[in-house]
């Protein structure tokens, strides 16, 4: 096993946190089965105590990942194993019915518990490594401040949490740019029905596919998760989403007074002035969405005050983007 991998079982087995990186973005890692470690987690990321934590689990062995299912969820319904078969490893959380008496504090008391099987090479080596050792689950956040952009490179876990971890240098597994760059997409499977709580790159229609059920959307009866806040996801300046006429005329109009700006477009767009950055958008759902939140990081600079950004295609393999650029901006 490589040094870095033994030392992470090694903390998480001391009850400390280690960052993980996963398909979608950087997680924030410790022992779903320990409450005190758990506590780490929301401590650090100041995030508020009843809103619950995904829990990861391992891929291979089959048997262990039956054993960890069993472990956590109870009652799993057909459809909900019908999407684990189709989409297992890879970026689909499921809220699943929570076996009394587990990980009560990774799921913030709630009866429910949200499992994920990430497709990431090194979060698979560490959680099959962690099996081995008797760690059924990684209770896993993304690495970020509560409320802020998701980390999608191991740097920014520690530009983010380095100064509330100083007590403790924080180990993270460095494995360069997370691949789907936005997070999991959320299906509730604790009602008759399936629910989607977060659009991810997975679709609606994949889901429904998959299922054999309609997919509803969330209503008033959905748990309450932060990662569903209206305002979530957002970078220090004022993010403000518009149509790319709408763009142009915004731009048109700035005079030489302009407030350090920045622009993150699809469409080709005109300006004079020395104030403003324009970011070019790619025009492919997943392109944009690797590398959407490193973008934001990147334009959210001390010196900018607003990031002006093209609203996406109305386009469904957009929703995901869609969905985070809107909190982003609320
Ligand atoms: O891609 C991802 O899902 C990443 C990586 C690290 O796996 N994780 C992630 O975790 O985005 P987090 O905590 O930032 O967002 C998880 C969302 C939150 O909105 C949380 O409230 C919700 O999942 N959630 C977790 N358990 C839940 C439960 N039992 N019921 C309802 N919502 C739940
Ligand atoms: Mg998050």
């Amino acid at each position: 096993m490589p040094a870095a991998l033994a030392q992470a079982v090694q903390r998480l087995r001391a009850g400390t946190l280690v960052g993980l990186p996963t398909e979608t973005v950087y997680g924030l890692a410790a022992d779903a089965d320990r409450a005190d470690a758990v506590a780490r987690i929301y401590g650090a990321k100041g995030r508020p105590s009843d809103h619950p934590l995904i829990v990861h689990v391992v891929a291979e062995p089959a048997a262990a990942r039956a054993a960890a299912l069993a472990h956590y969820a109870q009652d799993v319904p057909a459809f909900a194993q019908r999407l684990m078969d189709a989409f297992w490893p890879g970026p689909l959380t499921l809220i699943l019915p929570r076996r009394p008496g587990v990980a009560e504090r990774a799921a913030a008391g709630q009866d429910s518990i949200g499992l994920r099987c990430p497709a990431h090479p090194v979060a698979q080596a560490l959680l099959r490594a962690c099996a081995n050792a008797g760690i059924l689950g990684l209770a896993a956040p993304s690495a970020n401040r509560f409320g802020r952009v998701s980390p999608t490179r191991a740097e920014h876990v520690l530009d983010e949490l380095e100064a509330v971890l100083d007590d403790e240098q924080l180990l993270v597994l460095d494995a360069g740019a997370c691949p789907v760059g936005i997070e999991s997409t959320i299906v509730d499977a604790t009602r008759k029905q399936p629910v989607l709580l977060r659009p991810g790159m997975i679709t609606r229609a994949q889901l429904e596919a998959a299922a054999g059920l309609p997919v509803a959307d969330r209503d008033a009866q959905a748990p309450r998760a932060s990662g569903m806040l209206a305002s979530h996801y957002a970078p220090r300046a004022r993010v403000r989403l518009m149509a790319a006429d709408e763009l142009q005329t915004a731009l048109d109009l700035l005079g030489t007074q302009a407030p350090r700006l920045a622009v993150y477009h699809r469409s080709p767009l005109r300006c004079a002035s020395p104030q403003v950055r324009l970011q070019r958008m790619p025009n492919d759902a997943q392109a944009c969405a690797r590398e959407l939140f490193a973008v934001l990081r990147a334009l959210d600079d001390s010196e900018t005050t607003l990031i002006w950004v093209e609203r996406p295609p109305a386009d469904a393999s957009w929703d995901g983007v869609r969905d985070r650029l809107q909190r982003a901006a609320a």
